[in-house]
């Protein structure tokens, strides 16, 4: 991936090191500041849709933090919405992708922070950003992964590469569901047409840990309908710089109707099921 022009790789370097710093300091604050038993705080868009209190406090960290280290940057958060900047740079914050996983004590959670550019500073859109930097960590296990743009991504120091899957009948598919009744039936219809086509699903609960797990191989390809920005953002960059494709259906962009990843010499044939079932149909 190229970097802009007007970015220089220090710049990137530098981006990609403050998004782990901040990513590691709130995920201690989330890990170590765990209730035995969380609450859920509020609801967003169904009763399944939860928001703890740890999601608050993890993203208001990460914005006291950015704001510390670049002040002027802009900051679009999960849980606190769109504060534009003025230097061109915007900061794509998940405070906690798997929040349910993270209210049920299972370890597949992660902090998530990138730094894209907008062509005309406006609300971070995966059609249009730049990621330049990121990082996705995992404090309930411990994994880092980082990836700066032209400059490779990496788990724990190590670089990742995609490797080249079997065919389709023996890939293993990542997914996610939504919180919406009405897109749940819409994906459990693609779910049954898929199924038989492929080795098997995995639900893991963690969009952002399921794109940085096909980057290590621990999964072949990866769909999901529903993706927000924060979902899409740190790990999007971890799959392309580990040689990934991330799109959409029909020749769109990543985004909101679908996600689709993998190594490019698969994601076409997942694709065209995928359209095939009307998976990024009317709901
Ligand atoms: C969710 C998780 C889940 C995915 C949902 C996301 P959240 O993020 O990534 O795996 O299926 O689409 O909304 O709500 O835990 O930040």
């Amino acid at each position: 991936m190229a970097i802009p022009n007007d970015i220089s790789r220090d710049q990137v370097d530098e981006l990609r090191d403050i998004a782990e710093r901040v990513a590691r300091r709130a995920g201690d604050l989330v890990r170590d500041g765990r209730p035995d038993r969380v609450e859920v705080a509020a609801t967003k868009s169904s009763p399944q849709d939860v928001v703890t209190a740890m999601d608050l406090a993890s993203e208001a960290l990460l914005r006291d933090l950015l704001g510390a280290a670049r002040p002027g940057d802009g900051v679009l958060g999960e849980e606190g919405g769109f504060t534009p900047g003025r230097t061109g740079v915007t900061w794509v914050v998940d405070p906690i992708d798997g929040t349910v996983n993270y209210l049920y004590g299972l370890a597949n959670y992660a902090v998530m922070v990138a730094a894209v550019l907008m062509p005309d500073d406006g609300v971070p859109d995966p059609a249009t950003w730049t990621v330049l930097a990121s990082c996705v960590h995992a404090p309930g296990d411990g994994r880092t992964f980082t990836a700066g743009r032209g400059a490779g991504s990496w788990l724990d120091g190590r670089r990742l590469e995609l490797r080249e899957p079997g065919p389709l009948d023996l890939c293993l598919v990542g997914t996610g569901f939504g919180y919406r009744r009405e897109v749940r039936e819409l994906q459990g219809r693609v779910l049954a047409e898929l199924l038989p086509q492929v080795r098997d699903i995995r639900r893991l609960g963690s969009a952002g840990l399921d794109l940085c797990t096909l980057a290590t191989g621990g999964l072949d390809l990866y769909f999901e309908r529903g993706l927000q920005p924060w979902d899409l953002a740190a790990p999007s960059l971890v799959v392309t710089e580990a040689g990934g494709q991330v799109s959409g259906l029909r020749g769109l962009a990543a985004g909101q109707v679908m996600t689709v990843a993998g190594h490019p010499v698969r994601t076409g044939e997942l694709m065209a099921v995928l359209e095939g079932a009307g998976a990024d149909g009317p709901l």
